[in-house]
């Protein structure tokens, strides 16, 4: 028999959540706009790209950037099980500005204060249609999906090595997706 003192804490949550409940580490508002993580610092560090750009040109002449990716613990955890990302996984790209002279460093590039970006590729299939939403993402304010139409969702799908993300380029988890036999060549 379950007493009604127990079920306290359930409909506690249950209240508070007001939105939807969505899997894993994804958060959104009643009306679907993405909550973001304020801790994604603390995730799992997949990789950090520097000056990527994919035009023959670079896309800031003398300016550099890195690209830091993180994905959520849960998901790299499942990840690491199956070689695919589930539902619920929540990725972020932080870009930084690059500096390469200041303090004792002469050559070479460091990552600097300056954020340039912030955004987010949520799996979600009951949400979003092919499974995948992308974000751009403005401090801790909830963000609307960006629409479909956007150049995100045609390059994700194209090119992303495992269930649309950039597996390609993350050092630890290419591994894990070819050995389990999930990696598309791109
Ligand atoms: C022309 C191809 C292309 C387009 C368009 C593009 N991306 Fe990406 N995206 C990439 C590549 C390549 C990476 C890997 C970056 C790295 O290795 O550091 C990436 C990585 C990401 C990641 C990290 C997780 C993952 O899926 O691998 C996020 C988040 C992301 N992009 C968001 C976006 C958003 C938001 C847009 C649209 C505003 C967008 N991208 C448009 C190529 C693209």
């Amino acid at each position: 028999m379950i007493r009604f003192a127990a079920l306290l804490p359930i409909m506690a949550l249950l209240l508070t959540a007001g939105a939807a409940p969505a899997p894993g580490a994804a958060h959104f508002t009643a009306n679907g706009a993405f909550i973001p993580p304020s801790d994604y610092r603390e995730w799992i560090y997949l990789s950090t790209g520097l000056d990527m750009s994919y035009s023959d040109a670079p896309s800031m002449p003398g300016q550099s950037m890195f690209d830091n990716v993180f994905v959520d613990p849960d998901s790299w955890r499942e990840f690491k099980k199956t070689g695919h990302w589930p539902e619920g996984a929540v990725f972020i790209l932080e870009n930084r500005g690059g500096a390469s002279r200041g303090s004792i460093n002469k050559h070479g590039h460091y990552q600097t204060e300056d954020l340039m970006g912030l955004e987010a590729h949520v799996h979600d299939s009951a949400r979003f249609k092919g499974g995948w939403g992308f974000f751009a993402l403005n401090g801790a304010a909830p963000a609307k999906m960006i629409p479909y139409a956007a150049a995100c969702y045609a390059c994700h799908q194209a090119h992303g090595a495992v269930d649309t993300t950039f597996t390609q380029f993350y050092p630890t988890a290419k591994p894990i997706a070819v050995k389990a036999g999930t990696y598309r060549e791109p």
